[in-house]
């Protein structure tokens, strides 16, 4: 019996450019891996397919919903999705986000639009038809995805509409975890540190990949299960009293300041 034995998730950006190697398709897997039922929720169905191969693969139980998470009749219908293949739902993942490049003052207006529509709206519009499905199931959990830069400014590539809307999705969570506890749902948020994904990879060379790694305490690089570990937790009963957090995964990064870098850089 996994720890996830009879529920039924939803997790957006379900799909990758290859198994096990975003955050989306980690959690997918790994949550079906402990006996969920799993909805993939992607705009792309061809990268979706690769994480349902992966599940099935496995003898895991999932289906696609393609769809795009800032069009409120794709998030209704992905929720109906749930309720008519697999019975409700326990669980969502608001996983998906883009990043567009720019400080404030070379954004662009559409970017910085674009960037909230997917990153921050898509959160309350998935939310908004998965709580009254969790209410009639007793209660659920739901896991926001914000990130280390939603905590912290930085300068080594600015991009200033993801940061903010990272931020916004701490807030977000607290608000939800404070007006749904009385339902039994539960709002957790994920900030995970520079791990190395799909989505980052073509935005950095090799030498600032290692940077990003060196630039944790831990030292080593961080990837996609190690945030999928955590949503597994967060989604399960063991978290049953935990509402309202945000954990940050990153190899201790949040929790070092600037001047710790000087151990870690000069031998
Ligand atoms: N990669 C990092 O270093 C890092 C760091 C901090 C936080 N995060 C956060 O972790 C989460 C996962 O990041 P990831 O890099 O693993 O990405 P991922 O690979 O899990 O997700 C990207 C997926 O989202 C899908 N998608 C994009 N727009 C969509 C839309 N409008 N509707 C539906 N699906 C859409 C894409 O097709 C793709 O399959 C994100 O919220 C990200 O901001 C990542």
């Amino acid at each position: 019996m996994g720890n996830l034995e009879g529920k039924v998730a939803i997790v957006t950006g379900a799909g990758s450019v290859d198994s096990g190697a975003g955050a989306g398709d980690a959690i997918s897997i790994l949550y079906a891996r402990q006996g969920a039922s799993v909805v993939l929720f992607d705009i792309d169905a061809v990268k979706a397919q690769r994480t349902l191969d992966a599940i099935e693969s496995e003898g895991g139980k999932a289906v696609i919903f393609e769809g795009d998470v800032t069009i409120a009749s794709d998030c209704e219908k992905a929720v109906k999705t749930a309720v008519e293949q697999f019975g409700g739902v326990h669980v969502l993942v608001n996983n998906v986000a883009i990043i567009a490049p720019g400080t404030v003052v070379d954004v662009t207006e559409e970017d910085w639009d674009k960037v909230f529509a997917v990153n921050v709206k898509s959160m309350m519009l998935m939310s908004k038809y998965c709580i009254p499905e969790m209410i009639k199931a007793g209660g659920g959990s739901i896991i926001n995805f914000s990130s280390n830069e939603g905590l912290r400014g930085q300068d080594w590539l600015p991009v200033v509409a993801y940061s903010t809307s990272k931020g916004a999705a701490i807030t977000l969570t607290a608000s939800m975890a404070v007006q749904h506890g009385k339902d039994n749902v539960r709002v957790n948020c994920i900030a995970p540190g520079m791990m190395y994904t799909p989505m980052i990879a073509p935005h950095i060379s090799d030498e600032v990949r290692d940077l990003r790694r060196r630039g944790a305490p831990l030292g080593v690089e961080g990837n996609a299960w190690d945030v999928a570990n955590a949503a597994a937790f967060l989604a399960s009963d063991d978290a049953r009293w935990i509402t309202g957090v945000t954990l940050p995964v990153d190899g201790g990064l949040l929790a070092t300041q600037s001047l710790s870098l000087v151990n870690r850089f000069i031998e």
